[in-house]
């Protein structure tokens, strides 16, 4: 068991920000040096990267991540999505073929259909995506699994017609009826809208015009927009960008969440790139994880967290283009750091060891033990609306607080609560936002079981 005071102080801090979050990181593969899938999981259980996102369903990724605790991304690659929108017996297919064997063992939280599909240079037909989308939910529905696994498709900036001022972005005209119908699921489903932000490109291209620290996620003196936001990085404004750009088409007052699938800076560049440094890569990726492991928003939203992807975990040597693009790793193929950066997880390990392959780090995998449970001094009135929720609409089974169930007593509101906040943050994938319940819900590591009443977990 953890010493008392961790515990005590643990308490204490989820009191404060109310909520878990974690970081993500894109594993891309396209190297000829990198270490087995099974020892780059064992690499990330120590740290505090608590979701992969892969561009396809290699099935040794899928397996080797199996009960670790760490949350997958899988893709639909762009070359497959026409087949599947065309026709849902192959979205089954696929689904049966590349990721049902590996579920529930391995985590998979989200499928990403296509990866800046509207925008590449290959010929794809952008009316073939949002269809895509809903064949593959479809198939999640009919087996149960839509709550569990969202769909969604990570989109590059240049879906907007332009990003600046942020307040008056828009989508590019010819993508707003595909933008329209994909936001429209993503509402429907609750899924979040992807978007791939690199202010590194922005920057590397106009060093001359852009303030440095406005790019690397710095306090820069800041840019207006007209509305009265104030930026003090780039990154803020992308993500705002893309906020307008979804008021713009009607959806003002529909939850749609924003998450960056993928932001970096690259150790290395082109000669005469300026930008990619060891020294810009470490202090942009140290502030991208800083801020996704913070609850805080943008100017716009500044309460709605973003959910953050790095890229990449690996330099990856066999990747097209130019230098810049098989440099973005935090590590080396060999399991090195390419630059000091701190991965380390203060809420999933005691002590804190030594990351890196082939050194051994002590704690337990993370995530194994965790529940949710009402906070102590929560609002009645929220804490039954909580429960009507879980227990209705939420899909969660709560016989076991009613009448005969092993948690009936004690016959409590909060009790009752406690018991449908843990199974409906167990069912969803435990989520730090799944255990938020307006501000009334706590992640705990002490298993609140008592008696014949069992707290499930995941
Ligand atoms: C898509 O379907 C067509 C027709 O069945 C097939 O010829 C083609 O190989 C499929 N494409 C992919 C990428 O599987
Ligand atoms: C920016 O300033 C705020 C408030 O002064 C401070 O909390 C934060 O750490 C600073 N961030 C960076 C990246 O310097
Ligand atoms: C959203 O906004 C539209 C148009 O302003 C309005 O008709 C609708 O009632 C609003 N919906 C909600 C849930 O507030």
């Amino acid at each position: 068991m953890l010493p008392l005071n961790i515990l005590q102080y643990l308490f204490l801090l989820f009191l404060l920000v109310g909520n878990v979050s974690g970081v993500g990181v894109n594993y891309g593969t396209i190297g000829n040096n990198l270490p087995s899938p099974k020892k780059v999981a064992q690499l990330l259980q120590s740290t505090l990267i608590d979701k992969v996102k892969i561009y396809d369903t290699n099935p040794a990724i899928l397996e080797a991540f199996s009960n670790t605790g760490i949350d997958l991304i899988v893709a639909v690659e762009n070359d497959l999505v026409a087949n599947i929108s065309g026709d849902p017996s192959t979205a089954e297919e696929w689904f049966t073929s590349r990721v049902s064997p590996f579920i529930p063992a391995t985590s998979i939280v989200a499928i990403a259909v296509g990866n800046e599909f509207l925008t590449t240079s290959e010929q794809l037909d952008p009316t073939t995506l949002a269809p895509a989308m809903q064949n593959i939910h479809s198939v999640l529905i009919a087996r149960g699994l839509d709550r569990k696994i969202k769909v969604t498709t990570p989109h590059s900036m240049a879906v907007l017609s332009s990003s600046f001022p942020p307040s008056t972005s828009t989508f590019a005209p010819n993508l707003v009826p595909t933008m329209t119908s994909i936001v429209e699921f993503l509402a429907e489903t609750g899924a979040p809208f992807m978007v791939n932000a690199y202010p590194y490109f922005a920057y590397r291209d106009n060093p001359s015009r852009i303030d440095l620290q406005y790019a690397l996620l710095g306090n820069s003196s800041g840019v207006s927009d007209p509305k009265g936001f104030k930026y003090t990085n780039m990154l803020d404004a992308q993500i705002d960008a893309v906020r307008s750009a979804i008021n713009a088409i009607g959806f003002g007052n529909r939850t749609v969440d924003i998450a960056i699938s993928e932001s970096g800076w690259p150790s290395k560049g082109e000669p005469g790139d300026m930008a990619a440094t060891p020294e810009n890569a470490r202090t942009y990726n140290t502030r991208l994880i800083e801020r996704g492991d913070s609850n805080r928003g943008t100017p716009m939203r500044p309460k709605d967290s973003i959910e953050v992807f790095v890229f990449a975990l690996f330099n990856e040597n066999k990747k097209e283009g130019g230098a810049s693009e098989r440099n973005f790793g935090l590590f080396n193929g060999d399991g090195s750091k390419v630059y000091e950066v701190d991965l380390s997880c203060k809420f999933c390990s005691v002590t804190e060891g030594k990351l890196g392959f082939g050194e051994r780090v002590s704690g337990g995998p993370r995530g194994a033990s965790v529940w949710c449970v009402a906070k102590p001094h929560a609002d009645e009135k929220v804490l039954q609306a909580v429960l009507d929720f879980c227990c209705g609409p939420g899909g969660v089974d709560c016989r076991e607080v009613y009448g005969s169930g092993a948690c009936f007593e004690p016959n409590k509101l909060h009790a009752h609560a406690s018991y449908a906040m843990n199974a409906y943050y167990q069912m969803h994938g435990r989520n730090y936002w799944n255990c938020d319940f307006k501000g009334t819900g706590l992640v705990t590591f002490s298993d609140p079981s008592y008696g014949a009443c069992r707290y499930p977990q995941q």
